[in-house]
């Protein structure tokens, strides 16, 4: 138990062999109080075996093992439905690589304790950094949440990061049922939807660091499934808000009541 309540981290790995016993060692020694779920889709290079072993040496450790590679948002969709079905109050997302560092996830659930619904970690604010990131990486971060947020026209300055804090209550009201953005065009997602929700939304600087080893799984796929799907969410909202200032139009604006 933490100040935030009952709380799970979910780590979705796909061929994280080299990285997952360090990280999720760095992440029991600085957070004794959490849970840990590792989502790992049949990765060929045996990370699930290593997941395996780990939880069996540490009952705060949990592997849910998924049938084959079917993206990041699957991955953390199946491992959520996981934790809200046994009563964890928060439910955290944090990749496997060591980009995101377990040290800092106690200001995230921090964030949390004073009032947010969801917390995001967010590299491109004041206090925010990114290290050894090749200069494209940057401009595809940096563009991708820079077009998500006049498509839709939200305030949040990190849109796609990995590094976050949900409240069960904040998840189930999101309705994952029908998300169905595969890859981390899922971070986009869910963060439009929580705006949507007009659920509370707080950013907290993190240093994301690099991964050392093994690969990124970022590729062109998933850079044009968030292109069209944010295209498309920002013109169903715009077409959405037209029709509100055409009701309040017919219905005889300025309206007054009383
Ligand atoms: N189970 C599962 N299935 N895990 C996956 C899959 C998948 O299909 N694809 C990726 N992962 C896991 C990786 O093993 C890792 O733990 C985490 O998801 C992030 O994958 P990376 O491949 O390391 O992502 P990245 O470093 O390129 O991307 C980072 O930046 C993105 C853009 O800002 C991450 O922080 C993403 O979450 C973020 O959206
Ligand atoms: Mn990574």
């Amino acid at each position: 138990m933490t100040e935030a309540g009952r709380v799970l981290v979910v780590v979705p790995t796909y061929d994280e062999r080299e990285n997952l016993e360090l990280v999720i060692g760095r992440l029991r020694a600085a957070n004794p109080d959490v849970d840990v779920l590792v989502a790992d889709d049949a990765s060929p290079d045996g990370t699930g075996e290593i997941a395996d072993r780990l939880a069996a040496a540490d009952p705060h450790v949990q592997v849910l093992h998924r049938p084959g590679k079917q993206g990041l948002g699957a991955a953390y969709l199946a491992g959520f439905a996981w934790g809200l079905e046994r009563g964890y109050d928060v439910l955290v997302e944090m990749d496997a690589d060591g980009s995101h560092q377990p040290e800092q996830l106690p200001r995230l659930l921090q964030a949390l304790a004073a009032g947010a619904d969801v917390v995001l970690g967010s590299r491109w604010v004041p206090g925010g950094r990114v290290e050894n990131w090749p200069a494209h990486r940057k401009l595809i971060s940096r563009g991708g949440t820079t077009y998500a947020r006049l498509a839709l026209g939200v305030g949040v300055h990190d849109m796609t990061g990995g590094y976050r804090a949900f409240r069960a209550s904040a998840l189930r009201a999101l309705d994952l049922a029908d998300v169905a953005s595969q890859g981390y065009c899922f971070q986009i997602d869910l963060a439009w939807r929580a705006v949507q929700r007009g659920l509370l939304l707080v950013e907290v600087p993190i240093t994301f660091v690099e991964r050392e080893r093994g690969q990124s799984k970022m590729g062109g796929g998933i850079v044009r499934e968030a292109l069209t799907r944010v295209t498309a969410w920002g013109v169903q909202h715009r077409v959405e808000q037209l029709r509100s200032l055409r009701g309040r139009a017919a219905d005889g604006a300025p309206s007054r009541q009383g």
